[in-house]
C-alpha cells in the first residue's frame, strides 16, 4: 500500500484527532457587529471545512468588549456572542472540521481602526461617528508610538481580573461548541506586552528579567488550562522573535514552561511589539516561521505550528516529513483557494475528491471520469 504523504497523516491531541496536519490560522476580518460574529464569518469560516482543512481556527477573538482592538472585532462575553459562535461551530464540526478560536486581548493595542485604515488609534473626532475611544491597559504605561494614547499600568487587581476574563471566556468556547482554544501571545498584544522588555518596565513580580516578564503568560495559560476541559487540546500563539529584545531563546524557554502547564502546541509567529502589524521582522521568504517552529519542536520537546507563506503542497508535507513542524497553518493562501488542502491532496497523489463534501464530490469524480474516456465512450456515457 502506498505511504500517505505525512501531510495527511491524521494527529491526535488529547481527546480529539486532527484529520490531516492543515490548519487555518486566525484571519481578523473586521465584520462582527457589537462582538458577534456574523453570516460573513459563517461563510468565510465555513468554506475552509468544506475545502478539507482539519481545524480551524476563527479569528482573534477579544475576552471582553473592552479588550477588542477595534469595533469591529468580535468577542466572547455575551450570550449573544456565544449563540452566534455555536451557529459556526456547528457548521464547521458537521462539514468534518475541528472548531478553534484565539482567545485575546489586545492590552495597550485597543480602541484602533482596522487596518484599511491604518490601524490608526481613535481619536475624540471619531467618536462623533459612534467610534468614542477608550483607554487601554498594559504592563506599563508605554504607549504603542510616541505620542499615542498612553494606556494605564496594571496593578494586581487589573492582572488577576485579565486572568479571571480568560478563564470565563474559555469556559464560554466550551458552550459555543469549540473544540480547540489558542491563547493569543503574539503580534503585541497583552500577554506579549508582559514579556517584552521595552514594554514591560514594572519593578513588582511580573517584570524585570525573563522569568518575571514570563509570569503573567504562566499563569495564564495555567489558569486558562485548569478551566478548559481535559480532554481539549490547547494552543499559544508566540511571536518567536520580536525584532525588540525577544529572541528565540527566550521562546525556547517560555515553551518549556508552558509545556509544563499543558499547553499542548506551540503555534510560531513573529513581531508586532513595535511599529505597524505588517512590520516584517522576519524576511518574508517561502515558510518563514518554519524555523522557529523545528528549534522550538526540537528544543523544549513539544508540538509546533508553522505558519507565514506556505503555499505549496511539496513544502508543506515536506515541513511535517522532515521533522521540522507537526502543523503547517495557512491564512492568505486560503483566501486564494479554500479548497487548497484537496488540491494538496491531489498533488501529493491522493484522491483530493475524499476531503470535498459529497454534494461537490459526486460530481467531480463523474466529470473526472468522462474526462478520462475517449471523445467516442464519452458521448455513449452522455
Ligand atoms: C486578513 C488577516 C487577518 C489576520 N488576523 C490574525 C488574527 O486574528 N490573529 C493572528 O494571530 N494572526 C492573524 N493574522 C496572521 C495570520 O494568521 C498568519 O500568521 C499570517 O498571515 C501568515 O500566514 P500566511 O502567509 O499563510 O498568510 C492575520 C492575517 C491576515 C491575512
Amino acid at each position: 500500500m502506498p505511504q500517505i504523504p505525512a501531510l495527511f497523516t491524521p494527529m491526535a491531541i488529547r481527546g480529539f484527532t486532527l484529520k490531516n496536519r492543515i490548519v487555518v490560522s486566525p484571519m481578523s476580518q473586521y465584520a462582527a457587529v457589537e462582538g458577534a460574529p456574523t453570516d460573513w464569518h459563517l461563510v468565510h469560516l465555513g468554506k475552509f471545512a468544506l475545502g478539507g482543512a482539519a481545524l480551524v481556527f476563527c479569528e482573534e477573538t477579544s475576552v471582553s468588549m473592552t479588550s477588542r482592538k477595534t469595533y469591529d472585532d468580535p468577542a466572547i462575553e455575551t450570550e449573544a456572542q456565544v449563540r452566534g459562535w455555536r451557529r459556526i461551530t456547528d457548521f464547521l464540526r458537521a462539514n468534518g472540521a475541528l472548531a478553534g478560536i484565539q482567545l485575546g486581548h489586545a492590552g495597550r493595542k485597543v480602541s484602533t481602526k482596522a487596518p484599511w485604515e491604518g490601524f490608526a488609534s481613535l481619536t475624540e473626532a471619531d467618536a462623533a461617528g459612534g467610534r468614542v475611544p477608550w483607554q487601554g491597559i498594559a504592563p506599563s504605561a508605554v504607549p504603542v508610538k510616541p505620542g499615542g494614547p498612553v494606556p494605564r499600568e496594571m496593578d494586581a487587581d487589573d492582572i488577576r481580573k485579565v486572568i479571571a476574563l480568560h478563564v470565563d471566556a474559555v469556559r464560554r468556547c466550551g458552550e459555543a461548541g469549540f473544540e480547540v482554544v489558542e491563547i493569543h501571545g503574539a503580534h503585541g498584544y497583552i500577554v506579549q506586552q508582559f514579556l517584552s522588555p521595552v514594554v514591560n518596565r514594572r519593578t513588582d513580580g511580573y517584570g524585570g528579567d525573563r522569568r518575571g516578564r514570563m509570569r503573567f503568560a504562566l499563569e495564564l495559560a495555567e489558569a486558562v488550562r485548569a478551566a478548559w476541559p481535559a480532554d481539549r487540546p490547547l494552543f499559544f500563539r508566540v511571536s518567536a522573535v520580536d525584532g525588540a529584545g525577544w529572541t528565540m531563546d527566550d521562546t525556547v524557554a517560555l515553551a518549556v514552561e508552558l509545556a509544563a502547564r499543558g499547553v499542548d502546541v506551540l503555534d510560531c509567529s513573529s513581531g508586532g511589539i513595535e511599529g505597524p502589524l505588517t512590520l516584517s521582522i522576519v524576511p518574508r521568504v517561502p515558510g518563514y516561521h518554519v524555523p522557529f517552529a523545528e528549534r522550538a519542536r526540537r528544543e523544549a520537546g513539544m508540538p509546533t505550528m508553522a505558519v507565514g507563506l506556505i503555499t505549496d503542497a511539496t513544502q508543506a508535507n515536506a515541513y511535517v516529513a522532515e521533522g521540522r513542524c507537526d502543523l503547517v497553518a495557512l491564512a492568505r493562501e486560503l483566501m486564494w483557494d479554500p479548497n487548497w488542502p484537496a488540491h494538496a491532496a491531489a498533488e501529493l497523489g491522493l484522491d483530493g475528491l475524499d476531503l470535498l463534501p459529497k454534494p461537490y464530490a459526486w460530481w467531480l469524480r463523474r466529470r473526472e471520469e468522462v474526462r478520462r474516456l475517449s471523445p467516442t465512450e464519452a458521448e455513449a456515457a452522455e
